[in-house]
This record gives C-alpha cells, structure tokens and sequence, in this order.
C-alpha cells in the first residue's frame, strides 16, 4: 500500500497551519511513537467535522530521513536546502514539517492542538504561519493563484512517486516564505504587475510571450526539459496580519525534488544570472527547507 499524505493530492483547500520544527538526536524514538499515532489523531477530527476535509502532511528534512526510512533509496532525491543568488533566497531548514490544511481553519487549529501534544516536548518548533484563501483565490498582489496547477489525475503523476519504487506513495515538499511589499507592488500599474507575474490581473490569461517580460515570473517558472513541462503541485496560501506583515506561504510537493529545484535555481538566478522580477517589485524569500514526506504506510511504520 502507498497511500499519499493527505495534503499533497486535494485540490482547492482555503486554509492551512504549517509548523516547521527541531528534533534533539536522543528523541527520535519519541518522534516514531508519535507518527505512530497520526493517523488515528486525524480520523478522529475527521469524522467529527467531515465537512472540513482536513488534511495532515508530516515530512522528514535529510538531517533525520536516513534514520527513519528502511531503505535508502527511499526520498533518495532529498536534501538540506541551500541559499540561493548569493542570499535572495535564505536556508532556513529544520527536522520536521507539520503540514495541515482543509476548507475551515478553526478545525485546522484543533488538529494542530492535537498533532503537537502527539509530539509533545520531542519537537521544538521553530515557525508556525496560518494561511488562508483570500476573495476569488487571488493573492495580496491582487492575482488568482493556482491556475495552472495540475487537476485531476495529473496530481498523482506528478505529485506522487508511483510504484514499484521503494517510496512510492511519498513526495518531496518545500516550504518557503515570501514576504511582499506591497506599497511597492501597489505603486504599479495593472499592465506593470501583469507583464511582472505573465498573466492579466483582470482576467487571469495567460499573457502572449511579447507582452510578458523574459523574467517575467511565469517566464522563469514554466519549464520543459526534454519537451516535458516540469509541473509542481502547489498548496501555497496568503499568510498574514492586517497590522503586519503579509506574504505567501509557498508550499510544493512533487514525486521529483528536481523539477522544485530547477524552478527555483531559475527563479534565484542560478542557470544564467537573471532572477524572477516578483523578486525586486514584491516579494522578498524569507524562509526555505526541503522535506519527505513518506507514504502514509511508511509514516506509521519508520524504522
Ligand atoms: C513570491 C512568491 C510567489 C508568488 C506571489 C507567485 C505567484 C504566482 C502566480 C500569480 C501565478 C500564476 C497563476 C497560477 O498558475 O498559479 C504563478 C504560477 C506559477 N508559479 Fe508562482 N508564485 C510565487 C512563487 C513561486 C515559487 C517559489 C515557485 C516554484 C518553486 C513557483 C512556481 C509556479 C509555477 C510552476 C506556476 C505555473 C506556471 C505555468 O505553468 O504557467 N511560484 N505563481
């Protein structure tokens, strides 16, 4: 059985809770126990409240997987993740990511509540940041985020590692925080911001290549390697105060950690020196990790 997580796969969620955080080398067994008890811990607040669809993604950064996998070439892809264009983009990895998402995020909290008294002191947590759906899925920079995210049956192909691998049913995660400066970004114009991200604000089209700019950031994200599209499954939200700061909550799975690199190296100006003009008018990286997360069979079971 390889059974996903059950972030990575739904589509259309509106809020979510994720909790980045540290595990001390003598507390891993604690950790294993705790995973242990995961799945029930979920069905419990899912049956309670079914229409919320609550979902729970626990992933493993490279300091801990090789520990906890039974083979190694289980999330043999993964790595710590490394600063990116000299600093653009920080490292800021941890052990574990607690991933929770669903349509209400009151039943997010309880969960919450739940999976971290299932951990208790064996994590130390680092971050946590609530997202939520904004008014027609756009983001604080006024864009309908999501569009061109893979639907349907594609999600599995390209989110999921599929069979017979030894980690089928697992995928790799990137978490990354991107704070915006919006009197900046709002002191441009709509056809400005429009050729910036390559799509129109208004109506959500996909801009022809004349009117989006090379780095544009659709220019530096959309890329095929041997005539293939390499397609991430995105589950970012807006995060935010209304006093303080606001930004996104990037969140990534993918069944191949290469295809979230490479969008990122093109992003942070790795292949050819030109970085994503999100970049310099909005949206400053204040975060980055990288994860496995293992099927939910492994997850109950790590070595
Ligand atoms: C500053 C933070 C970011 C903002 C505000 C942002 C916003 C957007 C928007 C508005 C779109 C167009 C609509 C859509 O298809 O969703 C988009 C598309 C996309 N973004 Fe981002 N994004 C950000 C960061 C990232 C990062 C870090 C990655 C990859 C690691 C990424 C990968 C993608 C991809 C793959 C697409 C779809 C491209 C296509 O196939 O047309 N984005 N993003």
């Amino acid at each position: 059985m390889t059974t996903p997580q059950t972030t990575v796969l739904p589509e259309g969620m509106s809020a979510c809770i994720v909790i980045e955080a540290d595990v001390a080398a003598e507390r891993l067994s604690d950790v294993r126990r705790a995973c242990q008890q995961l799945a029930d811990i979920l069905q419990r607040h899912r049956t309670r409240q079914p229409e919320a669809q609550l979902g729970l993604g626990v992933g493993f950064a490279a300091s801990l997987w090789p520990q906890l996998r039974h083979d190694a070439a289980e999330g043999a892809e993964l790595k710590p993740f490394r600063a990116l264009g000299g600093g653009l983009a920080p490292a800021t990895q941890h052990d574990i990511a607690i991933h929770i998402q669903s349509l209400n995020p009151g039943a997010n909290m309880q969960l919450a509540l739940d999976v971290l008294a299932a951990f208790g002191d064996a994590i130390q947590v680092a971050d946590e940041t609530h997202g939520f759906r904004l008014y027609e899925k756009r983001g604080y920079d006024g864009f309908v985020d999501g569009t061109e995210n893979p639907t349907g049956a594609a999600r599995l192909q390209y989110g999921v590692i599929a069979a017979p691998a030894a980690d089928a049913g697992g995928s790799y995660l990137l978490l990354q925080k991107y704070r915006h400066d919006l009197k900046r970004w709002d002191a441009l114009d709509d056809a400005r911001q429009s050729a910036i991200v390559g799509r129109s604000k208004a109506d959500d089209e996909e801009l022809p290549g004349d009117e989006r700019l090379p780095d544009s950031h659709l220019g530096r994200v959309d890329l095929k390697e041997n005539g293939q599209g390499l397609k991430i499954l995105r589950q970012s939200l807006p995060y935010g105060t209304a006093s303080g700061e606001r930004g996104l909550m990037f969140i990534a799975y993918c069944a191949r950690l290469h295809n979230i690199e490479q969008q990122l190296l093109s992003m942070f100006g790795e292949t050819d020196g030109q970085t994503d003009l999100l970049l310099s008018n909005i949206s400053t990286a204040i975060s980055g990790s990288y994860y496995f997360v293992p099927s939910q069979e492994r997850l109950a079971d790590l070595r």
